[in-house]
């Protein structure tokens, strides 16, 4: 059977092991701290492309609606492979606006929508409040988009590592930085000693450019601090977005509010400007906020690319080595599209989307 090393325990590696496994490759896993321990673990677990991305859609506008359209299918799957549950809400979106000024641009983002077979629909701002009652009454309309979701990501973390033990994939976590081994494309030296893959795939995030030097490839990620807060309650019935953030709340009580995008390098560590930014926005949109102040704030590092779009696929001069890293703000959402497409690639199957975008060596050095 051949195998498949996965270097970086994140839910992007997570997800491309499971499904590498699951198509028979013996799979190894190789985290340098705790899986799930960095972006994975801190983001609010939006899947919610039509929100985020508002430009024109393009090839990753493309990639982000196909995840979309696989996650029920695949929580199901993780669920039953790992025994567990996490919370996965179907429960809409509001992109809400305040200015008259700014409804051209939500009724040209929903014509565009439409053509793409998504359901939105542009309500006024009393009916926007109808639907979510807690908004302030300062808002002037907002587009409703039903598929919008959310997971608990933490959860989806658990049930995705316990899925790959279930099914076989040899997690090996707090193997310190791995590096290949001289010359070599097929190992990868650890803590925990050299492992071998006939396919090895950097799942690296933020971290992703130390592969540089090694590569002999120009790799320009980098991490764009996202920094949020958790308040407990009150209960929203949809994910609330606007031009500075988003307001989610989880089944367990909290209400978490995001998210800064600041250049920090990896400092993952808040500031009261970050957070005190967070909390007069959230205010504005939740007038019941005033009231309350956060009890639990933190930073995550996504990983950035020069030109936004993550890179998937073969190293153009060493195809054996594949990177799936420079997912930015949608790394939970694309997880499953990503697993798909770096398995096909290994098994030299088509893709169902097309990847030319984000194809590594786009950005090779000259
Ligand atoms: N996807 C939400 C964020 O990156 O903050």
């Amino acid at each position: 059977m051949a195998s498949v090393l996965v270097v970086g325990g994140g839910v992007i590696g997570l997800s491309i092991a499971y499904e590498c496994r699951k198509r028979g490759f013996e799979v190894t896993v190789i985290e340098s701290g705790q899986c799930g321990g960095q972006a994975s673990g801190a983001a609010a677990g939006m899947l919610a492309p039509y929100s985020e991305i508002t430009e024109d859609p393009d090839d990753f506008f493309r990639l982000c609606q196909k995840s979309l359209e696989l996650y029920p299918d695949w929580v199901k799957e993780i669920m039953q492979s790992s025994n567990e549950t996490f919370e996965y809400s179907r429960c809409g979106s509001l992109y809400a606006i305040y200015h008259e000024a700014d409804l051209l641009s939500l009724e040209s983002k929903q014509r565009w929508q439409r053509e793409y077979g998504i359901e939105s629909y542009l309500l006024s701002g009393d009916e926007a409040r109808e639907r979510e009652p807690l908004l302030s009454e300062d808002i002037y309309a907002a587009l409703w988009c039903p598929e919008e979701s959310h997971i608990y990501a933490p959860g989806y973390v658990l049930a995705l590592i316990k899925a790959c033990r279930n099914s076989g994939v040899n997690i090996l976590d707090n193997a310190g930085e791995a590096e290949l081994v001289n010359g070599e494309n097929h190992q990868i030296k650890t803590d925990k000693g050299i492992i071998k893959g006939e396919h090895i795939v950097l799942a690296t995030g933020a971290w992703s450019r130390n592969w540089e030097k090694e590569l002999n490839c120009s790799i320009p990620v980098f991490p764009i601090r996202g920094q949020i807060c958790a308040y407990k309650g009150p209960e929203l019935r949809h994910i609330v977005f606007t031009s500075q953030g988003y307001l989610v709340g989880k089944e367990n009580g909290t209400l978490i509010a995001g998210a800064s995008e600041d250049i920090a390098g990896f400092d993952t560590s808040v500031t009261s400007h970050g957070i005190n930014r967070l909390e007069s926005w959230s205010q504005h949109v939740l007038p019941e906020l005033q009231q309350e102040r956060p009890f639990h704030k933190w930073a995550g590092l996504r990983p950035a690319t020069q030109d936004g779009f993550p890179l998937i696929g073969k190293v153009a001069q060493k195809p054996t080595i594949l990177i799936a890293a420079g997912h930015y703000r949608n790394g939970i959402l694309l997880s499953p599209v990503t697993a798909v497409i770096i398995a096909n690639e290994i098994e030299q199957l088509p893709q169902e989307v097309p990847i030319e975008s984000f194809r590594p060596e786009r950005f090779q050095f000259v």
